[in-house]
């Protein structure tokens, strides 16, 4: 079963994205991040699961994302926590590129 169109809102044109890299987005109340990997663009919560570091300040290297506050490892594709301190996942946001335009679902 799809979602209705209205489910999706704009959140950034590609081309304003950092190339190969996180960008924040503040989405209402809430900051994002949006990772241009090496399979596509993900979007997921910025703050790190652990203790809350803003993830966009970290290193990454097109399909993970190092915390900058312990180096707490994430796959920026899945969301899935590779590294200790890190356990808990990143929350993903579904998205999607339509004509240049990242989207999320809400
Ligand atoms: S705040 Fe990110 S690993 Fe601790």
């Amino acid at each position: 079963m799809s979602e209705p169109e209205d489910n999706w809102q704009d959140l950034i044109a590609v081309a304003d994205l950092e190339p190969n890299d996180a960008t924040p987005v503040d989405h209402g109340k809430r900051a994002l991040a949006v990772f241009d990997t090496t399979d596509g663009i993900t979007v997921s919560d910025a703050r790190c699961p652990h203790a809350g570091a803003d993830l966009c300040d970290g290193y990454f290297d097109g399909t993970h994302i190092e915390c900058p506050l312990h180096q707490g490892l994430f796959d920026a594709r899945t969301g899935a926590a590779c590294a200790a301190p890190a356990t808990r996942p990143l929350r993903m946001i579904t998205s999607r590129v339509v004509d240049g335009m990242v989207q999320i679902r809400i």
